[in-house]
């Protein structure tokens, strides 16, 4: 099974910008643990960032029939990108989001996020510890794809 993770504007950044909000982890480290524990739990994963909100959205479709599950830190799309919520809704692909710092604490214009309602889970405010946070719960929904595809072949047989 296969989780592709999608990161979006100025997450690339990480590590230099704003450290008193995003901390000192880069982006690279983050994605060094995430593929240990892919590597740990049985699954592929793949990585992608980007600036550009078409291209998000080209990745997102790009999911179809080829991913299990996203994780995906739309970061200022969030808040802004019918598009990234639209690709999200078509290709329905179970997704977490996740949001490094608390965006409920924080500026009136961050508090919604419009991608997050048609995510299957949101985690926010935990730091790049998120991100791992989000591993675990995919982890755990890709089990229950396996276990019902497992029932239908039974049922089909
Ligand atoms: C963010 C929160 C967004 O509001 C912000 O635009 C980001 C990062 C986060 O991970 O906390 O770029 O998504």
């Amino acid at each position: 099974m296969k989780v592709v993770v999608i990161q979006g504007p100025n997450l690339n950044m990480l590590g230099i910008r704003e450290q008193h909000i995003y901390g000192p982890m880069k982006l690279e480290q983050i994605h060094e643990q995430m593929k240990k524990f892919a590597s740990d739990n049985g699954f592929e994963i793949e990585f992608f960032q980007s600036n550009l909100e078409g291209e998000i959205v080209d990745r997102i479709q790009e999911c179809l029939g080829d991913a299990d599950g996203i994780i995906i830190n739309p970061a200022a799309y969030s808040h802004t990108s019918i598009a990234i919520r639209d690709a999200l809704s078509a290709v329905q692909i179970p997704a977490i989001e996740v949001h490094i710092s608390n965006i409920h604490a924080r500026e009136d214009f961050r508090k919604h996020s419009l991608t997050a309602e048609v995510c299957a889970g949101v985690i926010a405010g935990v730091g790049p510890f998120g991100y791992h946070l989000a591993m675990v719960a995919m982890s755990q929904i890709l089990n229950e794809i396996r276990a019902a595809r497992e029932m239908q072949k039974q049922q089909n047989a």
